[in-house]
């Protein structure tokens, strides 16, 4: 495949043989470092909103294996304003090996990819969160071993992004997936039929509900995310009165299985979608996941250049 734009584009042969290689890339580098597999090689990353995770693991992905990375701001791109999607993609394809995009509407980084004649990465859009959903998974798998088949996956809080890269994943996989969200804020029915489509193949379940505490009921995992995702602050003041039963604090906690894992693509916003006692408690492996978006990420563009 040329780009790397949804984790439900992969068979579940591919997902397992791209976390396969994260791993491997990881025992490397903090083995011996990185062999210079990406040499010569740049990635350009289109940034229309804030980031510190995704722009600075591409950039030492690229490094720790001997390539650059070019950081492009909203204001210096101008993303179909300045210029047109189709003008830029053409253009920096000649510039640039790869590209990263982080977009607010998912067609906008579809447009990248379609005119862009070198790999295009999803670095979060709107509809989901392709990159994170891999290093969710590779956390998984570290935390779970062999055990890993028929996991129990809770998500609860906001249906967004994240939650469409995590189900998709989780299904591939064979995960069980339950999502847990207030009325209103549900995920993308298309990516709810999608992943249903992935389940039937796999037998992972996937279950809906409204009640938090139903939702995380012998869950291995507990997965939560911000109630205000980038570019939607002006409902700040209404989400915050909506999801505060979906908070994932210590009594939520206890009602999952014993050695469930807590989990949240960060920036985490403390004492509101999680508790500090919960983030920093023995069950939250929120820095080991932040962590691996550098590995899984390293193993996507890898594999993206034939190189790995
Ligand atoms: N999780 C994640 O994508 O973080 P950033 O928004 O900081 O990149
Ligand atoms: N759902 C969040 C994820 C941030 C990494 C957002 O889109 O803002």
């Amino acid at each position: 495949m040329k780009d790397f734009l949804a984790i439900s584009d992969y068979s579940s042969d591919e997902i397992q043989d791209l976390l396969d290689v994260a791993v491997k890339l990881k025992k490397e580098y903090f083995e011996k470092g990185n062999e210079p597999i990406l040499k010569g090689r740049v990635l350009g990353m289109i940034f229309q909103k804030p980031s510190l995770r995704t722009r600075v693991s591409f950039d030492m992905a690229m490094r720790h294996c001997g390539g650059d990375a070019l950081y492009l701001s909203p204001n210096e791109i101008g993303l179909g304003k300045r210029e047109s999607i189709a003008d830029i993609a053409r253009v920096l394809s000649g510039y640039v090996q790869a590209l990263m995009a982080r977009t607010f509407d998912h067609a906008h980084v579809l447009e990248l990819a379609q005119w862009s004649d070198i790999p295009v990465i999803n670095g979060l859009s709107d509809y989901n969160h392709p990159c994170q959903g891999m290093a969710d998974a590779l956390t998984i798998i570290e935390k779970f071993g062999s055990k890993s088949k028929g996991l129990n996956i809770s998500y609860v809080g906001d249906g967004n992004n994240v939650t469409v890269s995590l189900m998709h994943v989780s299904a591939l996989l064979g995960w069980n997936v339950t999502v847990g969200t207030p009325e209103g804020y549900d995920l993308n029915p298309r990516a709810v039929a999608i992943a249903e489509d992935i389940a039937q193949r796999t037998g992972s379940r996937l279950t809906f509900v409204r009640d938090p505490h139903q939702a995380v009921k012998g869950a291995h995992v507990i997965y939560t995310d911000t109630w205000t995702s980038m570019g939607q602050e002006e409902e700040t003041a209404r989400r915050e009165q909506v999801f505060p039963p979906y908070q994932v604090n210590a009594k939520l906690v206890s009602e999952a299985d014993k050695d469930v894992i807590v989990m949240h693509c960060l920036p985490a916003h403390r004492n509101h979608e999680l508790t500090d006692e919960v983030a920093d408690g023995e069950h939250s492996v929120i820095f080991q996941q932040a962590h691996n978006r550098l590995h899984a990420q390293k193993a996507i563009i890898a594999r993206l250049f034939g190189v790995a």
